[in-house]
């Protein structure tokens, strides 16, 4: 084993204070109907992708457990959320806009007071840096921050009347009803939270069931959820997905099925309801985004771009670079400064300042990646950079692999972990192929200058994928811009706007305009008649 993995995970003396973690933390709450409710069944382990040296050689951090609940109590938590949403007429979808923005600011505040102790779970329980952790728990607040103001412009538009061809009408939007929502682990608080709260705030109710790996970083904001919205409009649940949300599913009361995962989950999941059209999905899948460096691009900055773009959090993102087609001409030369790249990204323990590169939550992750390099090489490719495909336990030193052809299965699979495959082209036209005949169409990069062959790609892909980045990596922000796919890459969109949209519909009163009619809806307004009639809005 070379010296840096024989190092790399330290003992437990060694973690700095603010990174320690308790010995054991073993949750048996999980959230229903507005109370905290103690699981006296099984536990799930939750095992950190970090090893610590000890007398007995490297062992695995055990953080603890969490429920591992039944069908029985998932289908109590949804009838918790089924009961406050009451068709539409509970305390919570009936509220004032303003009122559960209220709400929603409670929590926020409380979620904050938790930042020191939700980063130092992401840390434990996903790998992710300390850096990274803390942008993802800053994100998250600040998305929760631009919802509330998003809401609110889309309140004031929505409080006028608008007249057409002789018919008043007033336009708003209202929730769908009780929603499910799942994030992946590679964002779990983050990529959850930007489904969970557009759904809460437009007056869903909502199951929640967080994420694989990086579950006991909700615990901390339980009490939050339980303090701050009325019973049963959050509910938080815990176990394996198929039992647990399957029965969620089968139940057909299931109304929106906000999901970040794969295409195959998905899928899975779809087709339990029993009436798919009652169904609303919003879902974040899987991805294979190109990055395509033109004969004249700037190779400089391709390459430091495509190193953030593959390898920032061990290429753990649906938006990562997962394939690079680099034009014959500057392909050696893109190589060299790629791998020198690499070499230079720090392996470590995610509280280690300057720390790039992690081990991985994933458990087999290591030789999952390890059969595709092998694959690659039995089909021709050779691991170009020094120390790559080495690994250690969780830990996976990056790959470069090159040259890489469609016969190996790193051309097509969505490797989410740190392979670089790089496939030489000669002519545009096998990369524009790539993309055509991908089964997903997430996002793709374009580095180069000349203006005429960008537009040419720009109109080519434009029908592929749900976003072209010009000489910069993939990647979902801002959180205002829309985020899509096509094909096995999404449904739907998401974006601070584009969210609050997902779960609600617009919903109107109109009527002809008559004077008998002015005078009744006038009644209604003047008198606060209705809470959906009306042309309050707040500032
Ligand atoms: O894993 C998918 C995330 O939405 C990617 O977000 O591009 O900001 O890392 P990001």
């Amino acid at each position: 084993m070379t010296d840096f993995l024989n190092d790399l995970f330290p003992e437990e003396s060694a973690i700095p204070a603010h990174a320690q973690i308790p010995a054991r933390i073993d949750q048996r709450e999980y959230l229903v109907g507005g109370a905290l409710v103690t699981w006296p069944g099984d536990q799930a382990p939750v095992l950190s992708p970090v090893f610590l040296k000890t007398k007995n050689g490297s062992e695995q951090k055990v953080l603890g457990s969490t429920p591992l609940l039944t069908s029985k109590e998932a289908l109590e938590a949804m009838e918790a959320a089924v009961k406050a949403y009451d068709l539409g007429h509970g305390v919570w979808p009936m509220m004032t806009v303003a009122e559960r923005i209220g709400h929603v600011e409670i929590f926020l505040e409380k979620m904050r007071a938790k930042r020191a102790e939700v980063v130092n779970l992401l840390m434990w329980e996903i790998g992710k840096t300390q850096k990274d952790s803390e942008r993802e728990f800053d994100r998250t607040c600040d998305y929760i921050v631009d919802t509330i103001n998003a809401l609110k412009e889309l309140d004031r538009n929505s409080a006028r009347f608008v007249q057409e061809q002789g018919i008043m009408a007033q336009i708003r939007r209202v929730p769908l009803g009780v929603a499910l929502c799942m994030g992946p682990y590679n964002y779990p608080l983050n990529e959850t939270f930007s489904t969970l709260f557009p759904a809460l705030i437009l007056g869903n109710t909502v199951v929640f069931k967080p994420a694989k790996y990086g579950v006991l970083l909700i615990r901390p904001l339980l009490e939050a959820f339980r303090d701050s919205f009325p019973p049963g409009v959050i509910n938080v649940i815990y176990g394996r997905g198929r039992e647990t949300v399957g029965a969620l599913m089968e139940s057909g009361k299931i109304d929106v099925f906000a999901f970040i995962g794969t295409n195959k989950g998905a899928n899975d999941l779809k087709r339990l309801h029993p009436k798919p059209h009652r169904l609303k999905a919003i879902l974040g899948l899987d991805a294979k985004n190109p990055a395509i460096v033109l004969p004249d691009a700037d190779l400089a900055n391709a390459v430091s771009e495509c190193v953030l773009g593959s390898l920032s959090f061990n290429g753990q993102r649906c938006t990562a670079l997962k394939i690079l087609y680099v034009h014959a001409s500057r392909v050696e030369e893109f190589n060299k400064r790629f791998c020198a790249e690499v070499a230079k990204l720090k392996p470590g323990m995610p509280w280690e300042p300057g720390v790039g590169l992690t081990p991985l939550p994933e458990p087999g992750k290591t030789d999952y990646l390890k059969a595709l390099v092998a694959d690659a090489e039995k089909h021709g490719a050779r691991v170009i950079n020094e120390n790559g495909g080495v690994s250690h336990q969780t830990f996976f030193y990056p790959a470069v692999l090159f040259p890489v052809n469609n016969k190996m299965r790193v051309y097509v699979e969505e490797q989410f972990g740190p392979l670089v495959p790089i496939v030489p082209y000669e002519n545009v036209s096998e990369a524009i192929d790539y993309v055509v005949n991908s089964n997903f169409g997430q996002q793709v990069s374009i580095f180069g200058k000349d203006s005429r062959q960008l537009a040419k790609l720009i109109d080519a892909f434009s029908s592929q994928v749900g976003r072209i980045n010009i000489n910069t990596q993939c990647q979902r922000g801002p959180d205002t811009f829309p985020f899509n796919g096509r094909k096995d890459s999404a449904e739907g969109t998401l974006s601070v706007a584009d969210a609050l949209r997902v779960f609600s519909i617009r919903t109107l009163v109109a009527a002809k305009i008559t004077e008998g009619n002015k005078q009744i809806i006038g009644t209604i307004i003047r008198n606060r008649e209705s809470s959906f009639l009306s042309t309050d809005y707040i500032f």
